[in-house]
């Protein structure tokens, strides 16, 4: 458990990662080069990066950096800081980058306040989150104890909650995959075993949005092995505080190893099923492994 200090600002932490991912989503859409290439590639070939992920993450640690010079940043792109405060700033500054390159409109901006240590698994605790779906004009927002909020065009906050799905064969679940051949063909083998229990898979292509859809309940539940901090804080906030549960398997803290997010009354279910697809992918090992 991470020690959460009582202090903090939280409304105006909430505020300012709110103000700053609304800045980079309106800077990602309305900059956007007509023919927005791939500056480098990751992971793998199909991981790109553009040249609006660096600049939106530029941006979002300047603004931060001006306002709250004491603080860490933990970034997707190049760069990052230790923090003399609290407070460490964990970023995406596009989550969804093959839509935003294919002109699919389901990307977000993701900022999130955590404290304790982002870069260790269980050692750290996000307090206040904001994802900008910049398409849509949505932004999802929480902070700790303070509930989940979604901000839309032509409409007040409207508090959020998960969905009331508990029967799993009922629940429509959305995953992601990884860029790394290995990775996907273990994340395929353990949908495989996922599939025939439940209503129906999605997958949308940004993580922060789907946890964001769990919160909202246009998705009963979600899993991903493979996510960072980045793809994952602010948005896992938005959930737990919409009264869902986020978290590894077996009780485990959320990491890149596997995270679930779905209403109490699915969770254990879904935990299940995929703990069973994670025996069975991992017994059989990734082709070519031996
Ligand atoms: C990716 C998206 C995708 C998920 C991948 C992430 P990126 O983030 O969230 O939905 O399946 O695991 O890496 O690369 O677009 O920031
Ligand atoms: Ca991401």
């Amino acid at each position: 458990m991470v020690a959460v200090p009582d202090a903090l600002p939280l409304e105006e932490l909430e505020q300012l990662a709110v103000e700053v991912a609304l800045e980079a989503g309106r800077l990602i859409v309305d900059e956007r080069p007509a023919e927005l290439g791939v500056a480098h590639t990751k992971s793998s070939a199909t991981d790109v990066v553009t040249v609006m992920d660096q600049r939106a993450q530029d941006l979002i640690r300047g603004r931060l950096s001006r306002a709250r010079p004491g603080d860490g940043f933990y970034g997707e792109e190049e760069g990052g800081s230790e923090a003399t405060s609290e407070v460490t700033w964990v970023v995406d500054p596009i989550d969804g980058t093959v839509n935003y390159l294919y002109l699919i409109p389901a990307y977000a901006v993701s900022v999130a306040a955590v404290v304790g240590n982002p870069r260790v698994p269980g050692e750290w605790e996000p307090v206040v989150g904001a994802v900008v779906d910049p398409e849509r004009g949505r932004v999802f927002r929480a902070r700790r104890g303070g509930g989940s909020w979604l901000e839309a065009p032509g409409a007040g906050a409207v508090r959020l909650g998960t969905s009331a799905a508990v029967d799993l064969s009922q629940a429509l679940v959305g995953t992601g995959f990884g860029y790394e051949a290995g990775t996907r063909w273990w994340q395929t083998r353990v949908l495989a075993e996922v599939i025939p229990h439940i209503r129906d898979i999605r997958r949308f292509g940004s993580a922060a949005l789907d946890l964001c859809h769990v919160a909202e309940g246009t998705l009963d539940a979600y899993f991903e092995r493979g996510l960072n901090p980045w793809d994952m804080a602010a948005a896992a906030l938005v959930v737990t505080e919409a009264g869902g549960v986020v978290s590894g398997l077996g009780g485990e803290p959320p990491s890149s190893s596997m995270v679930l997010a779905a209403p109490a009354g699915l969770h254990a279910a879904l935990g299940g099923r995929v703990a069973e697809g994670v025996r069975a992918a991992d017994a059989e090992g990734s082709p070519g492994s031996g």
